[in-house]
């Protein structure tokens, strides 16, 4: 698969880190150009730099600002091609101190904002465009603290099958991919130690079938399928990108 995406013009928000970064910098290998978004501004332009990609600073919880996002990107590039809904956030807390906040915040980018981001940028995309959703094993694992998360990643995997069956008369596809563990800045953002962390995922690394854990550039490569012509048959369905953890629970 080489410049499978050539002539294609691709949004991928919260691409300034983590899976959103290495799947532009794939995107951009096969021939694609390429528009990141994300909340901080020097940390979208400094992506956005090292990558050659363009760069629109844009909140995926703020309405106003994803309207301001789809006017930018239709002034410079009129309609695209593929849009990767990436942007998210993970905040472990176990029921019983689940507050108000950490249940919007989740909930306001990882699914309203998810679902608004399609909707918006609905007359801008191409006939034949892809639409790639990135959610987690969580929306069917049932591990501690995770309530939250996993709730807004369930109900956007079902957003997922519903926009696929109503979009498939207009020639849009729209998957998931659903990563287990995959080494990224995520949990540096938790509040977590850097003790914490190594321990966690050590934790986790022994529930893992194939003893390690998954690599951005990985997931990159499975979204950049679904994102090419090569997956042109594919819609409403889930690709689970994990080293076998959801075989025996989490
Ligand atoms: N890593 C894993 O193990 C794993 C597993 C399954 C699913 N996922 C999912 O993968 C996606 C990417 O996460 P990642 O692991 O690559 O983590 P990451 O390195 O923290 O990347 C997340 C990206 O989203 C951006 N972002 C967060 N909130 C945003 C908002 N409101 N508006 C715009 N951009 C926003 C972040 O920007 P900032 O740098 O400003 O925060 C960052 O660029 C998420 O949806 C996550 O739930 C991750």
């Amino acid at each position: 698969m080489s410049n499978s995406l050539t002539g294609k013009i691709a949004v991928i928000t919260g691409g300034n880190s983590g899976i959103g970064y290495a799947t532009a910098e794939e995107f951009l290998k096969q021939g694609a150009k390429v528009i990141i978004t994300g909340r901080n501004t020097e940390k979208v332009e400094k992506a956005a730099k090292e990558l050659g990609a363009e760069g629109i600073v844009a909140d995926q919880a703020n309405l106003s600002h994803l309207d301001s996002l789809v006017e930018k990107v239709k002034k410079a590039h009129g309609k695209i091609d593929i849009l990767f809904v990436n942007a998210g956030v993970f905040f472990p807390t176990p029921l019983g101190q689940i507050s108000e906040e950490l249940y919007e915040t989740q909930m306001n980018i990882n699914l309203k904002g998810a679902i608004f981001t399609l909707q918006k940028f609905l007359p801008i995309l191409n006939e034949g465009a892809s639409v790639i959703n990135l959610s987690s094993i969580n929306a069917y694992t049932g591990s501690a603290g995770t309530a939250i998360y996993a709730a807004t990643k369930a109900a956007l995997n079902s957003f997922t099958r519903t926009a696929a069956a109503e979009l498939a008369s207009k020639n849009i596809r729209v998957n998931a991919v659903n990563p287990g563990l995959t080494e990224t800045p995520i949990f540096e953002k938790v509040g977590m130690s850097d003790e914490q962390v190594e321990g966690f995922k050590a934790s986790m690394v022994s529930n893992i079938p194939l003893k390690r854990i998954g690599t951005s550039e990985g997931v990159a490569k499975l979204v950049t399928f679904l994102a090419s012509d090569d997956a042109s048959y594919i819609t409403g369905s889930e690709y689970t990108i994990d080293g076998g953890m959801t075989l025996i629970g989490a």
